[in-house]
């Protein structure tokens, strides 16, 4: 536990924005963390760096929280409540479950991120999020260094929201997280039009965890780009709800516009759409742009600067707006 100077977060960060860390620490356990918050209380937490977009460099202490470990906790005949810490990697915590027949997140497979931050934004994909398999998350406070439990009817969980994006944002650092999985009948989630034709490709007509998983590995690899090869933060926007007021105006002008229902009054449109129509998608700036296969994901093809990609994404929010009259939230933290 030693606190090193001007150290660059290229690495850390799946954008691969190249900004500095005038002070950074690396945290390996729960007690490292409580001695920190005695003394430092303005901290920039890191874990997978897949959220968020650095534009320029850091002067608060950047905390990089590296604690691992996965333990079970208790199980009976259907369940098992697993303690995971905050430093493991979302996906290998996937894998390892998948692994041993535990079910719930295999739709989530090939998510980048930790699982201290997948709270947070209460990560989703093909009609599952987290909060559906979250039993509680601890964290410690930062003012007091206590340890404290947050049960999931607790962390106020939404679409892309929770809690720790709002009333306790920067007061606590979430140190693990315990997960309900299933050990059979399992509630598989294979309704999502990608998923079933995978499945069906392949003739399978009562899939295990493997076979979801599988498929949706291979939906993600085919649209979305890898950020090993070249840096992202997933989708960049929220996908916006619209009303239904709204919706029906624009269905007249845009027959084809795509939507879901989210309740009687509410309607979701992928921005991905709308963006794409509004001809950004593939559109590359140098060294960064929008994604070719997939308009909701900005990237950074190379030495790309964070404010650039900022600015770009300013640049779709009012083309967007002047276009459908709909405001696009960004859903990845901008790191000013
Ligand atoms: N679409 C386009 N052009 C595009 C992209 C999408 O027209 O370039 C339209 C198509 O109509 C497509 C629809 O959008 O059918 C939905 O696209 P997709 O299935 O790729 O999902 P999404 O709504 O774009 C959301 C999540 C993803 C998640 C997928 C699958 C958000 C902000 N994004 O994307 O999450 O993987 O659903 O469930 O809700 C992430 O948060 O980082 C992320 C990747």
């Amino acid at each position: 536990m030693k606190i090193q100077e001007n150290i660059s977060l290229k690495n850390y960060n799946t954008f691969g924005i190249n900004v500095k860390a005038k002070r950074f620490i690396t945290i390996e356990s729960v007690y490292e963390l409580q001695k920190l918050v005695e003394t430092e209380k303005d901290l920039f937490l890191l874990g997978g760096g897949s959220n968020m977009l650095l534009t320029s460099d850091i002067n608060k202490l950047v905390v990089h929280l590296n604690i691992k470990g996965i333990s079970i906790d208790s199980e009976d005949e259907n369940n098992v409540f697993i303690t995971v810490n905050a430093g493991e990697v979302w996906h290998e915590f996937v894998l390892w479950a998948i692994s041993k027949n535990y079910g719930g997140i295999e739709n989530l497979s090939l998510i980048p991120g930790n699982v201290g931050t997948c709270p947070i934004q209460n990560i989703g994909a093909y009609g599952v999020e987290v909060k559906d398999v979250i039993h509680k998350v601890e964290a410690i406070e930062i003012e007091t260094g206590k340890l404290v439990s947050f049960l999931n009817n607790e962390c106020n969980f939404g679409y892309r929201n929770s809690i720790f994006k709002n009333e306790v944002k920067g007061k606590y650092v979430i140190t693990s997280v315990v997960f309900k999985l299933t050990k059979k009948e399992h509630n598989l989630n294979i309704s999502y039009g990608a998923i079933k034709d995978k499945l069906a490709l392949k003739n399978i007509q009562n899939p295990t965890l493997k076979d979801v998983s599988d498929a949706v590995i291979s939906i993600r690899e085919e649209k979305l780009p890898n950020p090993k090869e070249i840096g992202n933060s997933g989708s960049f926007f929220k996908n916006p709800i619209i009303s239904k007021k709204q919706f029906n105006d624009l269905k007249e002008k845009f027959p084809n516009i795509p939507s879901y229902v989210v309740s009687e009054n509410e309607i979701k449109i992928p921005a991905g759409w709308l963006i794409e129509q509004s001809g950004f998608k593939g559109k590359r700036f140098g060294n960064y742009g929008v994604h070719e296969k997939q308009a909701l994901v900005l990237v950074n093809y190379g030495n790309a600067n964070g404010q650039d990609i900022y600015e770009l994404a300013k640049k779709i929010q009012t083309t967007i707006k002047e276009n459908f009259s709909i405001d696009l939230e960004i859903e990845v933290n901008i790191i000013t």
